[in-house]
């Protein structure tokens, strides 16, 4: 059964495109490697030792996505192609709309032309904004603080329309909280170029020499020793998380919404003295100011996926810290 991985050669869909293929799916990835390498697919095979049908282009591009759909029977898409950075949102607001939106909204129409109708698009617990009530259940209030997360919170909403519009439609939004670590075998994970906005990034950079000290934003917040949490969870985990949600959308189920993530929040130092014991590295840290737009925590309440896809996280915070940084290592 063909599954079309649109954004296959990033972070969360190269690591999917394995569980796939592991599953029996046949995969096809479509990227045009914006924030990502070719190497990716050789190394999908590798770890696999399957085939992947790769097209490089734009998913904004409808004559690319529209071939693609027509030489394949395409059961289902995951949709994982998008800008994801923050910052860069804020200073570039019309390219996050333009790239995430735009080619979305291509998807769906060519989708909808051939008559696939199975889509499970990577949503983030941003649209969460601060929340109000911790743990977060799916049903909470939800709201956006920079352009990114209006993106996605658009995107929750056309697809929201689109099944209202046709009941045919079986479309799995699923908000991811904070994925760490790499494929066991250190031939795929995340090493981001230039200074990392995000935390595990950083961490490796510094405990590698690239960079001299690690910044904590913050600690005074209301949480047990004042710095951010967030729930960690495994890569391996959050790219099985996408078989339970394809096999259910395969099935028929409508629009369902579920939280990935493991249910247990970690704080900064807590990350960083786990990150040190495990790898036998030191990361020298320092506290600077609070970094705008930071929540103080931020953790799933995954019952529901649990419930309804039998899935849960299985790999702990060790696993993430050791497979993230023996990918860097590998990769050096
Ligand atoms: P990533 O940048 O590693 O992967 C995204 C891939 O999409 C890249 O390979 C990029 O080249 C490709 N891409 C982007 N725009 C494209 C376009 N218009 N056409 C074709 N290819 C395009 O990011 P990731 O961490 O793997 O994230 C995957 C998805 O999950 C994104 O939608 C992201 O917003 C979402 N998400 C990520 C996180 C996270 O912390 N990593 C958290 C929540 C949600
Ligand atoms: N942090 C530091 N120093 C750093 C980087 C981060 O102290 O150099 C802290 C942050 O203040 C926060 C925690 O580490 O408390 C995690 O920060 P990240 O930047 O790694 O992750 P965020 O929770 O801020 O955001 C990430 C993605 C968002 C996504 C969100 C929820 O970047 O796109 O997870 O899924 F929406």
């Amino acid at each position: 059964m063909e599954i079309l991985v649109t954004g296959g050669c990033g972070y969360i869909g190269s690591h999917t495109a394995v569980s796939l293929l592991e599953a029996g799916y046949d995969v096809i990835i479509v990227d045009n490697l914006c924030n990502s390498k070719m190497d990716v697919i050789d190394s999908i095979k590798k770890i696999t030792g399957k085939d992947v049908k790769f097209y490089k282009g734009n998913v904004c591009d409808y004559a690319l996505i529209n071939k693609i759909f027509s030489h394949h029977k395409i059961a289902a898409v995951l949709h994982f192609a998008g800008l994801k950075a923050v910052g860069e949102s804020v200073s570039k607001p019309l390219l996050y709309y333009r790239n995430n939106i735009d080619s979305t909204l291509n998807l769906l129409e060519v989708m909808t032309k051939y008559n696939c109708k199975n889509i499970v698009f990577s949503s983030s617990a941003t649209v969460y904004g601060s929340p109000q009530t911790l743990p977060i259940k799916e049903d909470a209030p939800l709201t956006t603080t920079n352009p990114y997360g209006s993106t996605k919170l658009y995107i929750e909403g056309i697809l929201k329309d689109v099944y209202t519009a046709d009941n045919d439609w079986n479309i799995t939004i699923l908000r991811y909280f904070n994925p760490l670590g790499a494929h066991k075998s250190g031939l795929i994970g995340e090493n981001p170029n230039g200074i990392p906005n995000n935390l595990m990034p950083y961490i490796i950079k510094v405990a590698t020499g690239e960079l001299p000290i690690l910044n904590i934003f913050g600690n005074d917040y209301d949480t047990p020793d004042g710095t951010g949490v967030r729930d960690y969870i495994h890569i391996t985990d959050l790219a099985n998380g996408h078989i339970k949600a394809l096999e259910e959308v395969l099935k028929g189920s409508g629009l369902k919404y579920y939280n990935l993530g493991t249910g247990k929040g970690y704080s900064v130092l807590e990350l960083v003295k786990t990150f040190e014991q495990v790898n036998n590295v030191k990361v020298p840290y320092q506290i600077v100011d609070r970094r705008p737009g930071d929540i103080a925590a931020c953790y799933a309440d995954p019952s529901s996926v649990y419930q309804c896809l039998g899935w849960k996280a299985e790999l702990n915070l060790e696993d993430m810290c050791r497979d993230a940084y023996n990918y860097v290592i590998k990769t050096k």
